[in-house]
This record gives structure tokens, C-alpha cells and sequence, in this order.
């Protein structure tokens, strides 16, 4: 059956409520499949069936089984190596020296799905004690899904997840296998709390990063969206501080609050005062 274009703004105005997400034409079709256990489990022959379910109830334990059910989780362990490996050669010994006084380092990871880009950033951190040792480092990441942050509060990880990105030597060293699957170490654990947040609210804390990673999240958010996130990100990020986006995605056309980092496009720094617009402005304070 055809689904109709009443059903497709329902579910685009829902996703668009809840997320800021935009259901471009290009995600509609596989709208079908993401939500084929929801219609299965809630009795709905077809997604106009479903759309008419929820119309006017955006409220409903159902609307948000949906949301969740529309989100892209896609993640895995060290997603875009190279990038880590810029982390941990020049960003994080960069913030190091900077903050060497108070030896305390706060990161964001802001859409973080099921947890491994803040375990892969606790491992590396945890691995290299020679600047680490004796520091507070907090890491707190959060993300619009709630099953994504009960997942990530749990730390298990099936062999699919578990291999992606993660080589033997730190499986066998910071995750232990169990009958549910491969446990995160608690030492690794404890230096993450995961909390629901969606990035275009206030920040979750006053608290000011030193690193804040927010990769593959902007690009589903329409221009003004994306706009008004990264005002969010800007009033979380310390003015010497670090945003970290996704591979292929950039500031340029879309803000004028950062500038990428000569040779590391997906390295930001917050601009100068001086050199941000009106427009962006009027966006920090809304
Ligand atoms: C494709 S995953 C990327 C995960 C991880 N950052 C990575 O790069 O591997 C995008 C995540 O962003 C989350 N997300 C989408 N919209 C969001 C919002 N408005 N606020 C917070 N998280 C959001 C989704 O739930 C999803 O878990």
C-alpha cells in the first residue's frame, strides 16, 4: 500500500518535535523497515495505520517508541581511526598543557549512541598514563534516545559491536566476556555518565568542555537547526576548547561560531567575538 503523504508529515513532524531531525526524502524509504517490529508489535497493518495511531498524540508511549525507532544509532569503536589518532597525538597533549594546573578535563560527547565513542576515547585516555595519571577526567555523553543510553549504561557489547573497530589486544584488555556479551571494564565505565539530552535544549551542565565530540549528529538537522545547535555547543565549549564533528562534516556555510583547524577539517575552534555574525549571535542567546 501506498503510504500516504498525510502518514509521511505525521511521522516527519513527530521526528522533526522530538529530535530537530529533518525526514528528508532520502531517509523516507527506509522508514518501512525501521518501524516494521513497531506496526508488527502494536498491531498496525501499514504506516498509514501507524501515522493515523499517533496523529494528535505526540505524547504517547507509542510516538516515542517510534522516535526511537527512527534514529540512526549507527557507531562503532575508533569510528574514523585517523581522527583518534589526531586526538591522542596533538588535541589532547595540546589540552594537557593547557590545563596542566588544575589537572582536570571535562569532554562532551554529544550523540553518542550506545557508548563506543566515549569508551574508545576512556580507553585511549586510560592507556596513556604518562600524561593522564593523577587527573580528573570526566566524561559525560548523552544523546535524544533514551534506549541508546540504556544500552550504553550497560557497557555489553555483542561480537558484531564488540569487533568493530576494536582490536584484540583491547578487547581482551578492557572488556570481559559474559554470557549477555563483552562487558566494558568498570574502570572504563566509571569515567562516563550517561544522561538523555538533545542537543538543541540547554547544554546539560554549566560546566564549560574542554573537548566536545559531536559527530554524525548535525547532518540530519535542516540549515536552521544545525544553526541553533551549534549556538548549544558554543555556549558548552571552553573558549580555548575543541569541537570535534563527524568525517565530511563541516562549519563552513553553516556558522559562523567556529573555524576548522588549518589541515584538520574535522577539528573546530570557537571564532573569534569579533568575527561572528549578527545572525549566529541572535541564535547563542535564543
Ligand atoms: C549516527 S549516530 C552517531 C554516533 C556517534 N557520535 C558516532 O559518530 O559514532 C547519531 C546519534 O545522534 C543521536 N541524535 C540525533 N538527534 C539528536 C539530538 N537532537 N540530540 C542528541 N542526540 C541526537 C541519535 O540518537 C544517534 O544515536
Amino acid at each position: 500500500m501506498q503510504v500516504t503523504p498525510a502518514a509521511v508529515r505525521i511521522l516527519a513532524e513527530l521526528l522533526e518535535e522530538f529530535t530537530g531531525q529533518e525526514l528528508t526524502q532520502t531517509r523516507q524509504w527506509r522508514v518501512g523497515t525501521a518501524l516494521s517490529s513497531v506496526m508488527r508489535e502494536h498491531d498496525c497493518a501499514d504506516l498509514n495505520a501507524l501515522a493515523a495511531r499517533i496523529a494528535g498524540n505526540y505524547r504517547s508511549p507509542l510516538a516515542r517508541q517510534v522516535v526511537e525507532a527512527l534514529l540512526n544509532n549507527e557507531t562503532y569503536f575508533f569510528r574514523d581511526l585517523a581522527v583518534f589518532q589526531d586526538l591522542q597525538d596533538t588535541v589532547l597533549p595540546a589540552l594537557a598543557q593547557a590545563r596542566a594546573e588544575k589537572r582536570r578535563l571535562s569532554i562532551w560527547c554529544a550523540g553518542c549512541s550506545t557508548g563506543q565513542e566515549a569508551l574508545s576515547l576512556a580507553m585511549m585516555l586510560a592507556e596513556n598514563t604518562a600524561i593522564w595519571n593523577d587527573w580528573q577526567v570526566e566524561i559525560l555523553a548523552t544523546d535524544v534516545s533514551e534506549s541508546a543510553i540504556r544500552s550504553a549504561r550497560k557497557g555489553c557489547y555483542n561480537q558484531f559491536q564488540i569487533q568493530r573497530g576494536l582490536d584484540i589486544a583491547r578487547m581482551l584488555r578492557w572488556f570481559t566476556e559474559t554470557e549477555d556479551g563483552w562487558v566494558a571494564s568498570e574502570k572504563l565505565r566509571n569515567r562516563i555518565t550517561y544522561v538523555t539530552h538533545n542537543i538543541l535544549e540547554t547544554p546539560p551542565t554549566t560546566r564549560r568542555f574542554d573537548l566536545v565530540l559531536c559527530r554524525n549528529v548535525l547532518l540530519y538537522f535542516d540549515t536552521a537547526t544545525r544553526k541553533k545547535a551549534y549556538a548549544r555547543l558554543d555556549s558548552a565549549l571552553a573558549e580555548d576548547g575543541y569541537l570535534l564533528l563527524g568525517g565530511g562534516e563541516a562549519v563552513r556555510g553553516h556558522t559562523g561560531l567556529f573555524m576548522p583547524e588549518k589541515g584538520r577539517p574535522s577539528f573546530q575552534r570557537p571564532a573569534a567575538a569579533s568575527a561572528r555574525s549578527g545572525a549566529d549571535a541572535m541564535a547563542a542567546v535564543r
